[in-house]
């Protein structure tokens, strides 16, 4: 096959939500039309159970879950379907914001009955910044939930989203019958049992077809064509390009634990949703068509057994084609390195690959080479931009608790910032180092691993910081910047990469200090 069919034949998204909207069931159902899997259950959940805090086994086993479900990749008509994971639980919510630097779509997954949820708002929004293209699943028909009209509002408001339904239930909850495909044009009846098989529906192509009052009655079949009509009269008809540009956001209804409504979503999405996208960089925009290799770190992942302690290297390859054994430059280290054993993923195994295309992810072992965002090409001096850290939630200092260990502590440190299990600050003042996260668990995850994997213990102390804000003077040599530096000295800080940041400690601070300082910006996340 040429270069430009496996570019072509590529679609790589995520699948978001907000806990328990049914992310894990609909992937599990898109690997079992796709004969990745054979059977339901096979897919584990990857989410941190409520009220696992404390329990660090429960960490670990999860750790391990979500190195085999990071990439679920798998073949369905010809094209190869490559599906990020993304964790739910909103203390990982910032792996999830850099998993999507590297899809080139997403579907989003809501409850019929909850509605949009705030997470899934603020996944959203992180979508519409990069502009990715959206696809709605509304979730769980065979339950009572909202009226279909008011969700489709709901999604355009809260969402911010342009929304066109590609399907419509006839129907909800105790009288879910089925859905009208507006795609395809026809109707799936629902038929109660379908929960093990696939393809067990029936089809009836035409709305006006005299079965549908059969099947249906003649109030539930008069109620559905208005319905369509009135769909069909208020949403734009669906346009792909649109659709591409994020513009304009199909939505499904389904059931994904029924597997009702899934394949209709399925066969949409390999039709319509984009393969691999041009990347921004640092220097010019990539496309995936040019021959030569490059492709960004977007996430790495903690080897299980603390004896190894290698990582996994997560890379999305931009352009060209990635082979083993080859030597690319790392462009922040600016050396060669070689990867003897490259993982590619399948479903739920790895296996070493000798080629990889556009679209794809490559798990790469690494020892310690890598940070999240990192660039490899071959030869060019590339960055790829658009992996900025958010402000934490959370701030406490760290402290060692053993001072023969200090070595190993700032190692371990380092090494988990390099990950981005949280963001590390060093206060201008005297040289403290806070620890931010986006929720509580990290804080004992980090303590967890450091004494597992690094051999040192260390305490935490609690800070009361409101918000991280990364500050921009217009002019670094202004009067103004100065007394701010001045004023502000107890509060200010340096993160990873020695870019200046302010630590707020109230709302009220921070809104007085942006009017007292009106030529400093001051933003709530790195890159701007
Ligand atoms: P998540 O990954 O988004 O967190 O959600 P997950 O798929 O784990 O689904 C959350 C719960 O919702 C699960 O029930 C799942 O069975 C259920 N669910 C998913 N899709 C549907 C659907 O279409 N209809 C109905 N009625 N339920 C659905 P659970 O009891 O929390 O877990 P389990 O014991 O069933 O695994």
């Amino acid at each position: 096959m040429s270069f430009s069919s496996e570019i072509q034949r590529r679609r790589t998204f995520g699948i978001v939500s907000h806990p328990d909207a049914g992310k894990t069931t609909l992937t599990e159902k898109l690997l079992l039309f796709g004969g990745a899997i054979q059977e339901a259950g096979a897919v584990k959940s990857n989410k941190i159970k409520k009220g696992a805090t404390s329990d660090f086994m429960e960490i670990e086993r999860q750790r391990g879950i979500s190195v085999a479900t990071s990439v679920l990749a798998f073949e369905y008509n010809g094209i190869k379907i490559n599906i990020l994971d993304t964790p739910g639980h909103k203390d990982f919510a910032e792996d999830t914001f850099r998993t999507l630097t590297a899809v080139d779509s997403v579907i989003v997954v809501v409850d019929v009955a909850k509605g949009v949820e705030e997470q899934t708002e603020k996944l959203v929004k992180v979508c519409r910044m990069r502009n990715i293209p959206i696809i709605i699943f509304i979730n769980k028909l065979d339950r009572e939930g909202k009226d279909a009209f008011d969700l489709l509002d709901e999604v355009e408001q809260k969402l911010g989203l342009k929304v066109t339904p590609l399907s419509f239930p006839i129907g909800m909850g105790y009288d879910f019958k089925g859905i009208y495909n507006l795609w395809e044009n026809n109707i799936n009846l629902f038929t109660g049992n379908s929960k093990k098989k696939i393809n067990d529906t029936l089809e009836i192509s035409d709305l006006n077809d005299s079965r549908l009052n059969t099947i249906l009655g003649d109030s539930a079949s008069k109620i559905l064509r208005d319905e369509i009509e009135l769909v069909r009269g208020i949403y734009p008809k669906f346009n792909k390009e649109i659709y591409q540009e994020a513009n304009l956001h199909p939505v499904f209804f389904g059931s994904a634990l029924n597997n009702f409504g899934v394949k209709e979503l399925l066969d949409c999405f390999i039709d319509i949703a984009p393969m691999p996208r041009p990347k921004a960089s640092e220097e010019r925009l990539v496309c995936p068509e040019e021959d030569k290799f490059s492709g960004f770190v977007f996430k790495i992942h903690a080897n299980m057994d603390p004896k190894h302690r290698d990582r996994l290297a997560f890379v999305k390859i931009v352009s060209g084609t990635f082979k083993r054994n080859t030597p690319y430059l790392h462009v922040r280290q600016n050396r060669k390195l070689k990867f003897s054993s490259p993982n590619a993923f399948f479903a739920e195994k790895k296996e070493i690959i000798d080629i990889s295309y556009p679209g794809d992810i490559v798990g790469l072992h690494d020892t310690g080479n890598f940070k999240i965002g990192d660039t490899l090409t071959e030869g060019e001096t590339l960055n790829y931009t658009g992996i900025p850290s958010f402000s934490p939630e959370h701030f406490r200092y760290i402290n060692n608790v053993d001072p023969m260990k200090s070595k190993q502590l700032s190692k371990g440190i380092d090494q988990l910032m390099d990950e981005g299990v949280a963001q590390l600050f060093t206060l201008d003042l005297n040289g403290r180092k806070v620890i931010g996260t986006v929720g509580a668990l990290q804080y004992e995850v980090i303590q967890y691993r450091l004494e597992h994997e690094y051999g040192a213990k260390c305490s935490y102390e609690n800070l009361n910081i409101h918000k991280a804000a990364w500050v921009e003077p217009e002019d670094m040599k202004s009067e103004e910047f100065n007394e701010f530096k001045r004023i502000k000295q107890r509060f200010l800080a340096k993160d990873k990469l020695g870019q200046l940041v302010f630590l707020a400690d109230s709302k009220f601070s921070l809104q007085m200090t942006e009017q007292k300082y009106p030529s400093i910006k001051f933003h709530l996340n790195s890159e701007f």
